[in-house]
């Protein structure tokens, strides 16, 4: 039996990752910082037969990540899949954002999603064996006015991802990076994007849609997947435009409409 890492897996996409990794019969470490959901969801999915342990751990604080990879050592439980996916957004004027939620953003989105991708790879390719997704964004792709801070961290994670991924050739072990477009979840009302061109225009996915490309993508060992078709096509066209104008209609999508 294998064991998957889940972070971020209450709501959203890291849920829909859960209820996957479970059905096809593996061991789950899940992590959040809703206790109460945490021992729900773990409760409904042990009906698949497997073993579910729960951290409860704010993991925009490193020393929680690093005390979770020690406490699994210490209980010498392998982890086969990792899915890098807990993450939020902010949107408003770079300026605007209190350093503290901003740093939040920067340690959970980047810190904690590169330091378990260092020490779970490393394992893996002493085992010769296991797979990390790492949840990127369309932002990963173009600067975003104001979601400035979030689009950066994501840029981050589809470099990291990448390079490591490629580092790791020929070991058995990948990283992917999936970049989903605009999805129904909690993350909006977090983030405060309801009221932008890009939740009103753009066609949302629901999480169980990328969470099931997220997962054929990872096993398949791809480095990167975009999920949906308008994405693909967007980020392409993006090769084949003048930055400015890029980086002017990320503005405009993203910029909170007048009530
Ligand atoms: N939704 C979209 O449109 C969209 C688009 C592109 C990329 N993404 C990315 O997809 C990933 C998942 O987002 P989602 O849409 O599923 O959002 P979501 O529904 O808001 O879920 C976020 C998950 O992360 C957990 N989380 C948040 N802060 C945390 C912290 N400090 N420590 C530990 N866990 C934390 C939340 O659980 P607790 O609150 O219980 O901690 C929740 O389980 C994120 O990386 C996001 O950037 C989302």
């Amino acid at each position: 039996m294998k064991t998957a890492l889940i972070t971020g897996a209450t709501e959203g996409i890291g849920f829909e990752f859960a209820k996957l990794f479970a059905q096809k019969g593996n061991n789950l470490i899940l992590i959040a910082r809703n206790e109460s959901r945490l021992q729900t969801i773990s409760k409904e999915l042990s009906s698949y037969k497997i073993d579910i342990k729960v951290y409860v751990k704010d993991l925009s604080i490193l020393d929680n990540a690093k005390y979770i990879y020690d406490d699994l050592n210490m209980r010498h439980i392998t982890i086969d899949y990792v899915v890098n996916n807990a993450g939020f957004g902010i949107n408003d004027h770079y300026v605007e954002i209190d350093w503290q939620r901003e740093q939040e953003m920067f340690n959970l989105n980047m810190i904690t999603l590169a330091y378990f991708t260092k020490m779970f790879a490393k394992d893996m390719k002493v085992r010769k064996f296991g797979k990390i997704l790492n949840v990127g964004s369309t932002g990963s792709f173009q600067p975003g006015p104001f979601m400035a801070g979030y689009c950066a961290t994501k840029a981050f994670v589809l470099s990291l991802s990448e390079a490591v991924n490629y580092e790791l050739k020929g070991t058995n072990v990948s990283v992917s990076t999936i970049c989903p477009g605009v999805t129904d979840s909690k993350f909006h009302s977090v983030a405060k994007t309801e009221n932008t061109l890009m939740s009103k225009l753009l066609s949302h996915a629901t999480p169980e849609e990328v969470a099931n490309y997220g997962f054929k993508i990872m096993m398949k060992g791809k480095s990167l997947g975009v999920h949906g078709f308008v994405n693909k096509m967007m980020i392409f066209s993006d090769r084949f435009t003048c930055r400015r104008i890029v980086i002017a209609v990320a503005g405009k999508m993203l910029k909170r409409q007048e009530k």
